[in-house]
């Protein structure tokens, strides 16, 4: 967007009046412009509501004035309501009765939108009487992502201009939908790609005054085999969001008049917005953005990156290679061993053709994306002089601390001194690998969950002398991969698979105590999760748990509670879905999982050998009992320093491992139960877990809620 200053307009200009501190009347001659200064994103705070209700009020009631633009200041028009408010109640006027204003106003007004027409944002637009956007613009009604529906009139005018299921699904799934999209919808009038607010008072100007309210409009006529694919597509795609009360406020625009829709639509907004849902989503909005800061990140300069190594081509490998493809950039897969590269470049291949069959890219992109990919056999072909140089190689070998410290060593003596040296491991000794490559400062985990294209957390992991300027680098490409970055220290499995680990450890005890695997997984699905611990373990193989206790046999604590239940399970050849049998006998095309007698068999034998008396346990039992596992760890990872804040572990646990989003992750969980709920369960937890149990002191903590 041009700035005012450049503004062509600028010269007719007369000196403006501020409606509140947000909000200012700039005239035009006989139009005036309503401008929105809210920075950073222009958020409707009450503010800004109000300043908008007033300037309006001036519009109809000024006789020289005949039309209005509505802006924003900064490149954006406003990106929602400002959720910060939501925890109180709203303070008046409130968004439907702004909007009501601008439509009783008897003068046409024009939103010139740019940046963001998001949430309560695209409602206002909507509430006006020609949108003319930029072509960066984006807009949508994103609402259902934080647990609540639009509220001001978003379900009833937005399907009276793209009709019913288009409506369905752009508020049902939230998507951001851009200018050129928006255009050919008829969500907008125009696109321009030069002056956006001379062309909206142009604009303006051209109405003759004549108003152009979309709550006039008739519902354009939509087949109802089509509005029905759009339900049952959204219910199916719609789990954790209220896209059945959002689809129900959808149906009200063709069963109700214009008003009494509106009605409902607010009174359920309400109930939504009130609850524990919508609250937890807030949280994890507002930690998504706590997560990108680390002390001095700010100031530290980033590298550019355009050519990536991945080295290794296995399933993890091949998986990052086609995630950094998609975001735009050149990369190298290398594994020294042919056949290796060669399944690789077909994984990535094949995830390309799948992406184009879903329609969710086309031809055209997934050749670009292919155009990017190259292949190397050596690291030592990354120095050839013949090759343009990669900015950063990311590790994606075998989880062995021999190997990983000879590709480290390799890469470090390879590599030209300013390239990023990234490690992918997921458990093992990041410094201990930053010093085998020579310059630790250059070295950095990036630590990806599988699979990588869809998984949206990345823990970005910062070794003991990780510079400043690699952490941001790291940092910002992942941001750049569409993931959710959360920086970690280094210990035993960073911040997410020490807590889950600790989780498991107790789903396990609770098995041997006396629970069914099919018990404890039932208990935590009911909680929210998508599937249980052990149904999880099954899909992953449990043979990577499995060489991990074999790998930390040596160390240790000889005297401390050891399950051994699943060492007998692989021992049995039992390695999950893959083998097909676990914890679970699974059915051929891996889509349902029975309890298993043998199971049963080895599960009592353990008992026995462990000199157990089974007991029952109820499904609150094993809740209580692993959410505490989690909470508990989870302090102790705040406590070393592993993670920076309670929010990082609440962002860990919901975007790498499932914990429901619409709880808001563990430690906000926790923060909302009363105390004595808390600090029960973490006594039960503390008297059941056996010897070598480290209790974390969780009354010190002011995480949670007095009563
Ligand atoms: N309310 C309050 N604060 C907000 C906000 C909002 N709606 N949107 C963004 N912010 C804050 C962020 O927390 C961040 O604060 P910080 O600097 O202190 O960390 C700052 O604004 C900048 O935000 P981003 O870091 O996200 O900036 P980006 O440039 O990356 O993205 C954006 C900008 C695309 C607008 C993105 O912020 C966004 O998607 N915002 C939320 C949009 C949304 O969900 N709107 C719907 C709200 S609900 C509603 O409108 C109800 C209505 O129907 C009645």
């Amino acid at each position: 967007m041009s700035s005012f200053l450049e503004d062509t307009h600028l010269s007719a200009i007369s000196p403006s009046s501020s409606f509140s501190d947000t909000v200012r009347l700039e005239r035009e001659g006989r139009l005036a412009v309503v401008v929105i200064d809210n920075p950073p994103v222009n958020a409707g705070s009450a503010s800004v509501r109000s300043g908008i209700h007033a300037a309006v009020a001036h519009v109809a009631a000024d006789p020289d004035i005949d039309a209005c633009v509505l802006m924003g200041a900064g490149g954006s028009f406003i990106a929602g309501s400002d959720i910060r408010e939501f925890d109180q109640p709203l303070a008046d006027p409130q968004l439907p009765a702004v909007i009501a204003a601008i439509e009783a106003c008897p003068k046409p007004v024009v939103a010139a939108l740019d940046g963001a027409a998001l949430g309560g944002g695209f409602e206002v637009a909507l509430g006006c009487d020609a949108r003319i956007g930029t072509p960066h613009l984006v807009v949508g009604l994103p609402e259902v992502q934080l647990g609540i529906i639009p509220g001001a009139g978003g379900t009833q005018r937005l399907p009276r201009l793209v009709g019913m299921s288009a409506a369905i699904e752009m508020i049902c799934s939230g998507r951001r939908v851009k200018a050129e999209e928006a255009l050919r919808l008829g969500i907008l009038d125009a696109v321009t790609e030069g002056d956006l607010r001379g062309a909206a008072l142009d604009h303006a100007s051209s109405l003759g005054g004549a108003k152009r309210r979309v709550r006039d409009a008739p519902l354009p006529a939509d087949p109802v085999a089509r509005v029905e694919k759009a339900r049952q597509d959204a219910l199916r795609q719609g789990r954790g969001r209220p896209v059945r009360d959002a689809i129900e406020a959808v149906g009200w625009a063709g069963m109700l008049g214009f008003d009494d829709a509106l009605a409902k639509e607010r009174e359920l907004f309400q109930r939504l917005r009130t609850g524990e849902a919508a609250a937890a989503l807030r949280h994890l909005f507002f930690a998504e953005r706590e997560a990108l800061k680390f002390p001095g990140l700010k100031d530290a300069a980033a590298h550019p990156l355009g050519r990536i190594g991945v080295l290794g081509a296995g399933t993890m490998g091949s998986g990052i290679a086609s995630a950094v493809l998609a975001a735009g950039y050149q990369v190298v897969l290398i594994d020294p061993v042919p056949a290796a590269l060669e399944a690789g470049l077909g994984r990535i291949r094949e995830s390309e053709a799948r992406h184009v069959a879903a329609g969710r890219l086309t031809v055209e992109q997934s050749r670009h994306h292919l155009d990017r990919l190259t292949a190397a056999g050596t690291v030592a072909a990354l120095a050839d002089a013949a090759r343009p140089a990669v900015d950063m190689v990311i590790e994606a070998v075998f989880e062995d601390m021999q190997v990983k410290t000879e590709v480290m060593r390799q890469l470090g003596a390879t590599l030209p001194g300013s390239a990023i040296i990234a490690s992918n491991t997921s458990y093992l000794d990041l410094d201990a690998l930053a010093e085998a490559s020579g310059s630790p400062e250059r070295v950095v985990g990036l630590h990806f969950f599988a699979p990588a294209t869809l998984m949206r957390l990345l823990e970005v992991v910062k070794g003991r002398a990780t510079g400043l300027d690699v952490l941001r680098t790291a940092r910002d490409f992942a941001r750049t991969l569409g993931k959710i970055p959360v920086i970690s220290g280094v210990g035993d499995g960073f911040i997410g698979n020490r807590i889950y680990s600790a989780y498991r450890a107790q789903c396990e005890f609770m098995v041997e105590e006396g629970a069914m695997p099919q018990e404890v997984d039932a208990a935590m699905e009911a909680f929210g999760f998508a599937l249980g611990p052990f149904a999880v373990g099954d899909l992953s193989g449990l043979d990577i748990a499995w060489k991990n206790r074999r790998r930390l046999a040596a160390t240790r604590d000889p005297g401390a509670r050891y399950c051994a239940i699943p060492d007998r399970l692989c021992e049995a050849g039992r390695l999950g879905r893959k083998t097909g049998a676990g914890w679970y006998r699974h059915s051929a095309d891996g889509r349902t999982r029975a309890p298993d007698p043998e199971v049963l068999q080895l599960i009592e034998e353990a008992r026995a050998a462990a000199g157990v008396v089974p007991r029952a346990f109820s499904p609150e039992d094993i809740q209580m009992r692993a959410l505490a596992a989690i909470v508990n760890e989870g302090i102790l990872v705040l406590e070393a320093g592993i993670a920076q804040r309670a929010s990082d572990i609440d962002l860990v646990l919901v975007h790498g491992y499932g914990f429901p989003a619409d709880r808001g992750g563990p430690l906000f969980w926790a923060g909302r139960q009363p105390k004595a709920r808390i600090l029960a369960a973490a006594a039960n937890l503390a008297a059941k877990a056996g010897p070598g149990f480290r209790p974390a002191d969780l009354g010190r903590w002011p995480l949670f809620s007095p009563t």
